[in-house]
């Protein structure tokens, strides 16, 4: 992967968000250039701003929604590869803002892929949806990528949505049997489930509401605590994003959906999650709150056979592992450790062991 990466240009949305921050440190350690378009971060701490991202790319502050100066800032750049991570991607955000919500990830999508259209230095294009984009049913059978697409809430069904479009669009102009002849692009979409780790100051999600009250010495609040979710640490699905575009530099076979998850032995409920990150910190305490008004998904299940068997793509930690690194990174930040000492030492115990596994 490092040698794939070493000098080349990668074009990256919602580069000032978790994943995103994450996902371009990672390609600059690899040695690649990188040029990010998002929305300044809108969390304070941000992980972006922890990283001084800012000073090692190019990094555009502007709206998905502006097709005009996305395809612009594409363009002018030519990259070589374009993942597309910028999104509203909360469920409860989605009810008080559905036309944000559906505005941002639908319309920022196709203007990200019109964008894609007008670039043609661009080869290898992922769209990294979520393991939401499927029907739920509520039952324990894992979703196949051949599944149909659902989704109850805004946020679910826009990532279904995206799911489609993206599906129209390798249809209508970046169909693989006119590859070489017509266009040279290879696009495919990446559904992961729940991640966790360090550096995500969200609001409503499990890690940091986890981190921030036991760092303030308040009690946890669980509000559907035998929810299960696909949880993976955030290095994991990010290493599949980036595995799917170096296949598809080689071959368009891969523009396709792919879903990254756990095994099924490491899905988990939110109670379990939140016991071991108490038991990682060696202190905190929770208590249940249930919330009725608004439907959350109750159970989800990824299959990641195909990304097993096709990309040789298996998860390296499982879910003890995964909450210690998330519960480590947090402890040292409010310890006032140096955090992207910290934050790189992970990126390279990881990378260390992905290469041993793969
Ligand atoms: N975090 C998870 O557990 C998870 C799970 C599955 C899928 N995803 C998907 O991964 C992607 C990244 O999620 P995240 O957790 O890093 O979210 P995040 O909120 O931390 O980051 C979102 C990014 O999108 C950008 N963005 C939002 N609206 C924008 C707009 N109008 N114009 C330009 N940029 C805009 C933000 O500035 C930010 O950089 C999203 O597509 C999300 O749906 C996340």
């Amino acid at each position: 992967m490092q040698d794939f990466y070493k000098g080349k240009k990668v074009f990256i949305t919602g580069h000032t968000g978790f994943k995103g921050a994450w996902l371009t440190q990672v390609l600059l350690s690899f040695g690649a250039e990188v040029k990010g378009y998002a929305l300044a971060p809108n969390t304070e701490p941000s992980l972006y701003n922890l990283l001084n991202l800012k000073d090692k790319m190019q990094s555009v502050i502007a709206d998905i929604r502006d097709g005009e100066k996305l395809k612009a800032e594409m363009t002018a750049f030519k990259p070589d590869i374009a993942l597309h991570l910028a999104a509203q991607p909360l469920v409860r955000l989605s009810y008080a803002e559905p036309v944000m919500t559906y505005e941002t990830n639908i319309m920022g999508l196709v203007h990200f892929l019109e964008a894609v259209r007008q670039t043609p230095s661009a080869r290898s294009v992922v769209n990294i949806t979520s393991d939401k984009c499927y029907e739920n049913r509520e039952t324990n059978t894992p979703y196949k990528e051949t599944d149909p697409m659902g989704g109850f809430d805004p946020y679910s069904s826009s990532k279904g949505m995206a799911e489609l479009l993206s599906a129209s669009y390798r249809n209508s102009f970046f169909n693989p049997k006119d590859y070489g002849v017509k266009h040279k692009v290879a696009l495919a979409t990446c559904r992961a489930g729940n991640v966790i780790g360090g550096g995500d100051y969200a609001l409503d999600r499990i890690a940091p509401d986890c981190a921030r009250a036991i760092s303030q010495g308040k009690e946890i609040v669980l509000r559907s605590p035998n929810a299960t979710r696909p949880w993976q640490h955030v290095l994991e699905p990010l290493f599949g994003y980036l595995l799917v575009a170096k296949k598809l530099w080689d071959s368009v076979d891969y523009a396709q959906g792919w879903n990254f998850g756990p095994e099924p032995s490491d899905i988990k409920t939110v109670e379990e999650l939140v016991k071991k990150f108490i038991a990682v910190w060696g202190k905190g305490s929770y208590s249940i709150t249930p919330d009725t008004k608004l439907h959350e998904a109750k159970l989800l299940h990824l299959d990641i056979t195909k990304a097993k068997t096709l990309l040789n793509w298996r998860p390296v930690y499982n879910f003890d592992k995964a909450v210690l690194t998330t519960a480590e990174w947090y402890k040292n930040f409010y310890e006032g450790k140096d955090i992207v000492a910290y934050t790189m030492k992970q990126i390279k115990d990881y990378s260390q062991d992905y290469a041993k596994l793969n």
